[in-house]
């Protein structure tokens, strides 16, 4: 077997859980991460980089002769980084600046579900404060406005009433909040139900579908509070039945995974679908174009085997020969975030019992704003660690992972006491 370095590129608790699950692979050779955390050096080798300079993430691939990128995050995706890393004969994981308009630009996004018939929430496009105003005024329901670019998590209003949709237009277009990303905006039916982050990966025809996970966005417990990168997640989501998983493929994976064909940007990567469940039936909230945080890190603690043929299928366009297996029971992750997150941060914060929970059997806290000052581990971000823990059942998981997180301190830490609410049976 033809051994290869890899280099994941990111530094949250998602690339820690892809470094972790990477590093077992008898294909790694050396393992790379770009620029990391204090996490992934425990399995990677961490490399300074800024994740949006596509030129550089190439050239450090050269410098450290690695055969294949993995990019975890969107925006150097969006940026066109897998071309310029295929452009040097380079293998990358993630699509191409052309597929991954599907979560760069919501406008197009919704655009491409219209035309492609994927079922999403009924929505109109706007490049004018006034008109936008209008709409909103005329319509006599609630809406959502959403800033068309990148946002950082933060571009999406799920207004009450039409009060705050106008806020949020004057936000975004007119005190320009998102600078260019809010040049047009999309308005759009307020959907209700239960949420779902469904993953598959795509060699652009074929695909492998990922266990479905919850993300829990609201920062506090009993879903209050501003929302966040996410709070914890869980999986499997039981309102994510086999009736349910089979309409998704059938009427949004398979579709999309077509459209993209037939518009000549096929699709390779990880396509991450946020979904709203309402009485069995599913709508498409957003496309992401790979993989979700924290939800990649429940499923790489629910992964069974070797995860380098999944994503290594992938980035070559042929995923024929790969199966995937799950761990049965569940997983859980709770992340522990900074004081003052989602807002502004206190940094360099030391972080406590680490050490501790490190040999804990089924519990693994993934990195994500860590950083090491001399022989300390700190907090480096607003989500600090992902706590995660697997068990025969979601209670057990949930027991576990809370264990944990009583062991580990640091000041300010704030996290929920609720995750997996909807499933939990204790
Ligand atoms: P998005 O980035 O489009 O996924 O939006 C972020 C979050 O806003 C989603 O995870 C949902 O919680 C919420 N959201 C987005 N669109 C809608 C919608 N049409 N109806 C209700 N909630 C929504
Ligand atoms: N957890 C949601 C996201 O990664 O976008």
């Amino acid at each position: 077997m033809q051994r290869m370095n890899v280099m994941v590129v990111g530094s949250g608790a998602r690339e820690h859980a892809l470094c972790f699950r990477i590093a077992e692979s008898p294909r790694a050779a050396r393992v790379y991460c770009a620029p990391g955390n204090a996490g992934t050096s425990l399995h990677a080798t961490n490399l300074k980089v800024d994740v949006n300079d596509a030129a550089a993430i190439v050239a450090l691939a050269k410098e450290h002769a690695i055969d294949f990128v993995v990019v975890g995050p969107e925006a150097p995706l969006v940026a066109g980084v897998v071309d310029r890393l295929r452009d040097a004969n380079i293998l990358a994981f993630g699509p191409s600046e052309a597929a991954a308009e599907l979560e760069g630009s919501k406008v197009a996004s919704k655009e491409f579900m219209a035309r492609h018939g994927v079922p999403t929430a009924g929505f109109a496009v706007f490049a004018d404060a006034d008109k936008a105003c209008a709409y909103i005024k005329s319509a006599g329901r609630p809406l959502v406005v959403k800033a068309d670019g990148l946002a950082a998590g933060k571009g999406v209003v799920v207004a009450k009433d039409a009060a705050e949709a106008l806020d949020a237009v004057d936000s975004m277009m007119r005190m320009r909040a998102f600078g260019d990303a809010a040049l047009r905006i999309v308005i759009e039916e307020t959907l209700r139900g239960e949420e779902v982050s469904y993953h598959v990966v795509s060699d652009g025809e074929r695909f492998v579908a990922l266990a479905a996970a919850q993300d829990h966005k609201r920062l506090r417990d009993g879903d209050q509070g501003p929302n966040t990168g996410g709070m914890g997640a869980y999986s499997p989501p039981p309102v994510f039945t086999p009736e349910v998983e089979a309409k998704v493929i059938a009427r949004v994976i398979e579709p999309t995974l077509r459209g993209m064909r037939e518009e000549g940007r096929p699709f390779r990567g990880a396509l991450f679908c946020g979904l709203m469940i309402e009485n069995g039936e599913p709508t498409v909230l957003e496309y992401n174009v790979r993989f979700g945080d924290p939800e990649c890190e429940v499923l790489m603690a629910r992964f069974d085997g070797d995860v380098m043929p999944l994503l290594e299928g992938s980035a070559r366009g042929d995923l024929s020969n790969v199966s995937i297996a799950w761990r049965s029971g569940a997983a859980m992750c709770v992340v522990l975030a900074a004081g003052g997150y989602p807002s502004s941060v206190e940094k360099d914060v030391p972080i406590h019992g680490l050490a501790d929970v490190a040999s804990t059997p089924d519990v693994r806290v993934f990195h994500a704003g860590t950083r090491v000052q001399r022989d300390d581990v700190v907090t480096a971000g607003g989500r600090v660690l992902g706590v995660c823990a697997s068990g025969a059942t979601l209670d057990a998981a949930a027991k576990a992972v809370y264990g944990a997180v009583a062991r580990i301190s640091f000041a300010g830490m704030q996290y929920r006491r609720d995750i997996g609410w909807r499933a939990r049976k204790s």
